[in-house]
């Protein structure tokens, strides 16, 4: 491998990673990054039935006060304290001995990362790029696709704009169309965006580009059956993963789209600036590299498209241990987690007077992204007061289409803090903020 050529070139042993690695923990480490003390006892093995005792052990490893609800992992997760000492530990390390000879163990990092990502994913390293996010890797697959004015894309209404947008501009720029297939709310089910998505494609057809779960109204939509039906077509398939990837326990070996892209800051609970593209293996000769730099990665695809420069690799490496900390607990675990957390949010929303929600609760059309409009409320205005006075963190969507509140449950969640919510927007609803 290039990588083990490259330590061994230069006098560097294997084990100097695995022994930097081993030692990214300590009391010295703690206090310098300012984690709290005492530092949360590691994570104990998850029981064969977890409880919430177990759920608590898991939120002691974040930083978020006691008292403060944040349930916004659609948009930014916490990053669990043994993200935050590889982040620290790294970083320290380059920075006291910032040679080359100390650096090129990074290099063995950013591998072992892809490894992990590959793994978590069920697919191959030589099909992992290590991206800054998800609208980077996304942007790197509509500049990196050759279309001509004769082409066709097919996106949906409620991509994200780096997703959406970018192919509108690009299909500006070099003159192919955009074809849109609108949401409808409420999901209307697997069928009928089949259907929708079906129509749109002809024979000038050259990507389908849609959006796994999306962050607007929680939608979850049929990846696999249209992976499927665009392979069948010869229409490639670009899946934004940014709101499954770290939530659902994906697998892309089952889901087989041509790319598949995320973002670590999110439900991975990775390190900011971070993200994934997955290219499959048949795609490869399909799609031009962007950035053209130095220090590519070391396997397959990463060797031609992942020449960004130089990279923060204490990052990266720390996105690695993200995965192990999501593996750790068990990624169906996780998912059951957030969708369990998401179910009551929405049943107990729905008992409100008034209160509209955007998401379906249906287990197979949402996932945990969970969007609503309340009732007589200004959005905006009962967001702020949920957070100053009730220490409740989410998101708004403001605008016409679809307003109000977001709330994304992830595992360092409570039930407890699900009725808080419900209980602070009912008073709201009855008192006006
Ligand atoms: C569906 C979707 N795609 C892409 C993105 C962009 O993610 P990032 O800002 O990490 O690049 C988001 C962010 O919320 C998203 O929800």
């Amino acid at each position: 491998m290039m990588t083990e050529a490259l330590l061994k070139n230069r006098g560097i042993r294997r084990r100097d990673f695995a022994r930097f690695l081993a030692g990214a923990g300590g009391a010295a480490l703690i206090e310098a990054s300012g984690l709290p003390r005492p530092r949360p006892a590691p994570l104990p093995e998850t029981p064969e039935f977890p409880n919430e005792a177990f759920w608590s052990n898991v939120r002691k490893q974040f930083l978020m006060p006691p008292d403060l609800a944040v349930m916004n992992a659609a948009n930014l997760c916490p990053s669990s304290a043994p993200v935050l000492e590889a982040l620290y530990a790294a970083t320290r390390d380059v920075d006291q001995d910032p040679s080359f000879n100390n650096r090129e163990k990074m290099t063995e990092g950013k591998e072992r990362t892809r490894k992990l990502l590959a793994a978590f994913l069920g697919v191959t390293p030589e099909e992992i790029v290590i991206t800054r996010n998800t609208s980077e890797s996304n942007n790197l697959v509509s500049s990196g696709i050759e279309l001509k004015p004769q082409d066709e894309v097919i996106i949906f209404s409620d991509n994200h704009p780096s997703n959406h947008l970018a192919w509108t501009e690009k299909a500006r720029r070099f003159g192919f169309t955009v074809r849109v297939v609108d949401q409808v709310n409420p999901h209307p089910g697997d069928e009928y965006y089949i259907d929708a998505f079906t129509k749109q494609m002809n024979a000038r057809t050259k990507v389908l580009a849609f959006t796994h779960l999306t962050s607007t109204a929680g939608d979850l939509l049929p990846a696999r059956e249209l992976c499927r039906i665009a392979r069948e077509r010869g229409i490639l398939s670009m899946v934004d993963g940014a709101q499954s990837f770290g939530l659902m326990n994906v697998d892309l070996s089952d889901m087989q789209p041509d790319f598949y892209s995320g973002s670590a800051h999110k439900w991975p609970c990775g390190p900011k600036e971070t993200g994934m593209l997955f290219i499959n293996k048949r795609a490869h000769s399909m799609v031009w590299p962007s950035i053209y730099s130095a220090y590519p990665g070391a396997t397959g695809i990463s060797k031609s498209f992942e020449r960004f420069g130089q990279r923060d690799e204490p990052a990266i490496i720390a996105f690695g241990e993200a995965l192990q900390f999501q593996t750790r607990i068990g990624r169906k675990l996780i998912e059951e987690r957030a969708r369990t957390l998401a179910q009551m949010l929405m049943t107990e929303l729905k008992k409100v007077d008034g209160v509209k929600l955007w998401t379906h609760p249906d287990s197979g059309r949402s996932a945990a992204v969970v969007t609503f409009f309340p009732a007589n409320l200004d959005p905006k205005k009962l967001s702020a007061v949920l957070y100053e006075k009730d220490r409740i963190a989410g998101a708004t969507r403001e605008g016409a289409d679809r307003p109000g509140l977001r709330f994304s449950p992830h595992i360092y969640n409570s039930p407890p803090e699900v009725e808080r919510i419900v209980a602070a927007i009912k008073r709201y609803v009855a008192t006006g903020v």
